[in-house]
């Protein structure tokens, strides 16, 4: 039996969402977007985070940043503690400040301003004995270094190799954070970064090439619901015989920026006592 634990979540809604430039291979800025149709989506997964008993905080949206609404590469925060991002991209450099100024104004004293690139939750996942750190596309390997220092957790790289899969959490997702279960594509990964995974856990729900494909790997985790993408089917089974419940959610607007419920959604992880 899967306990769901209340969570703390940070969203940005995609009210200046557009594609308007090119940074992963799911841009294609002559392909329209329709904002209306984002902001249903993106609302609707909001409000299941609230119906399922979560907080859901709010950033405010700036005009001329259009990739804010993928909140998660905005800051990591574990224990309480905020690690700030660092942009790989000039497109995305002003969103970090905006983050930044959000912990301070809401009660975060423990805020620290990267030296290297990092973009966030984009690469780091959060389990209770390490913190698993993708690179190769976004963020830097010395970022890896930077967070272990800082949050004094033991950070795992992790090598990611298909562009399609060019942030850690387009290609695995916690499911229990508690008791490290996670899910991962295999494909995204380096042969020797694969064997790492392998010996870590040997009990990991593997993903196929085709949930992988419709960014099922981009999910959320309360430790008993699963939010994913609804077109990640085959996800289901697998994850119902674990004893998780998914819960399929539509976000095709923000798949054509390349991100999804994941993406969307910061964890504010709390001082444990
Ligand atoms: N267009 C954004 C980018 O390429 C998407 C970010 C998705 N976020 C994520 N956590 N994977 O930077």
């Amino acid at each position: 039996m899967r306990i769901a634990t209340p969570r703390r979540y940070l969203m940005c809604p995609p009210a200046h969402f557009r594609v308007t430039y090119s940074i992963n291979p799911w841009m294609d800025p002559t392909k329209p977007v329709d904002p209306a149709l984002a902001m249903f989506q993106w609302e609707d997964l909001r409000d299941r985070y609230r119906g399922l008993g979560h907080t859901v905080e709010i950033l405010d949206p700036r005009a001329g940043l259009p990739d804010m609404v993928f909140a998660a590469n905005g800051a990591t925060v574990v224990d309480g503690r905020v690690l700030g991002a660092r942009f790989a991209n000039p497109e995305r450099t002003a969103e970090a400040p905006a983050h930044l100024e959000w912990f301070r104004a809401h009660g975060f004293t423990d805020v620290r301003e990267p030296e290297h690139v990092n973009e966030a939750e984009g690469d780091f996942a959060v389990t209770s004995a390490w913190i698993l750190a993708g690179q190769g596309f976004r963020s830097s390997p010395l970022a890896h270094d930077e967070a272990q220092e800082y949050f004094g957790r033991p950070v795992i790289s992790l090598e990611l190799t298909d562009p399609r899969y060019y942030h850690l959490d387009t290609a695995l997702a916690v499911l229990d954070d508690a008791r490290d279960e996670i899910m991962y594509f295999p494909g995204a990964f380096t042969p020797a970064s694969r064997e790492v995974l392998e010996r870590l856990f040997p009990d990991a729900l593997l993903a196929t090439a085709e949930d992988a494909a419709v960014l099922g790997l981009n999910a959320v985790s309360d430790g008993r619901n699963v939010l994913l993408p609804r077109a990640a089917t085959g996800l289901h089974a697998p994850l119902r015989e674990r004893g998780f419940e998914p819960v399929p959610v539509d976000l095709s607007e923000l798949h054509k920026a390349g991100g999804s419920v994941k993406c969307c959604t910061m964890e504010l992880r709390p001082a444990t006592p």
